[in-house]
C-alpha cells in the first residue's frame, strides 16, 4: 500500500450524522445537524458532542445544559442536511422540516417522533478547543422504536437506516454485517 500524506485535517469517516434538538429557557425550540459526535465511556453512559458557539443551538444548550441527540433514518437525509445548513435564527426548522416533537421524560427538551431513536442528554462540561467546545453528556434515557426491538428486547439498530457522514457525502448503512465483536477470537463450536 502506498501511501500519500496530508497535514493534520478532520479525516475521522465514517461518522454518524445526528439531528441535536434543544429548549431555551423561553421554551422556544431548535434542531441542528451534527457530524462531530461520539460515545464517550460506558458507565455512566457518555457521549460527546462539538459546536460552534456562533450556532443558535450552542446558545440553547449552554442555557438549559440539557439536548436529544436523535438518529435520523435514510428517508430524513434531505431535512438532516437542511437543519445543517440553515440556522434557527432565520427559520423554524423544526416547522420547516414538519417535525414531530415529545416531551423528554429525564430532561425539558422534546425528542423528534420521526427519527427511530433518541438520546436524552445532560451536559456535564462544556470545554473549548479551539473552532468548538465539546459537550460532554451523560445519557439519561434512551427511546427506541418498538419495531426494531425483536422478542429477546434484542435492539437491531442495523434495521432502523441509519445514516452515515463520509467526507462530505451521506450514505446509507447496509443491513448484512461482516463480523460481530469477539468473532475473530471465537471457537468453533
Ligand atoms: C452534515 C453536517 C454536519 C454538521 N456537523 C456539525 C457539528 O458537528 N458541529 C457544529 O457545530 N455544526 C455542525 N454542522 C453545522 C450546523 O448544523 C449548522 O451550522 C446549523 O445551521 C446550525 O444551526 P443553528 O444555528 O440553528 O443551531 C453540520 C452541518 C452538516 C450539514
Amino acid at each position: 500500500m502506498k501511501k500519500i500524506q496530508f497535514k493534520g485535517g478532520t479525516m475521522l469517516n465514517p461518522v454518524p450524522v445526528v439531528l441535536v434538538t434543544s429548549k431555551n429557557s423561553k421554551g422556544d425550540t431548535n434542531v441542528f445537524t451534527v457530524a462531530w459526535a461520539g460515545t464517550a465511556c460506558t458507565k455512566p453512559p457518555m457521549l460527546t458532542i462539538s459546536v460552534r458557539p456562533e450556532r443558535l443551538s450552542y446558545e440553547y444548550i449552554k442555557e438549559s445544559m440539557e439536548f436529544v441527540v436523535n438518529l435520523p433514518s435514510e428517508q430524513l437525509t434531505k431535512k438532516v442536511d437542511y437543519c445543517g445548513v440553515k440556522s434557527g435564527r432565520i427559520t423554524d426548522k423544526i416547522k420547516d422540516m414538519g417535525f414531530t416533537l415529545s416531551p423528554g421524560i429525564e430532561i425539558d427538551c422534546p425528542i423528534i417522533q420521526d427519527c427511530p431513536i433518541s438520546l436524552e442528554c445532560k451536559v456535564r462540561s462544556i470545554t473549548p478547543l479551539g473552532s468548538h467546545d465539546l459537550f460532554l453528556a451523560e445519557i439519561v434515557k434512551v427511546h427506541v422504536d418498538e419495531s426494531l426491538i425483536d422478542k429477546s428486547g434484542k435492539i437491531h439498530f442495523e434495521n432502523a437506516k441509519l445514516i452515515n457522514y463520509c467526507h462530505g457525502e451521506y450514505y446509507p448503512m447496509t443491513t448484512q454485517p461482516i463480523g460481530k465483536f469477539g468473532f475473530s477470537v471465537q471457537k468453533r463450536k
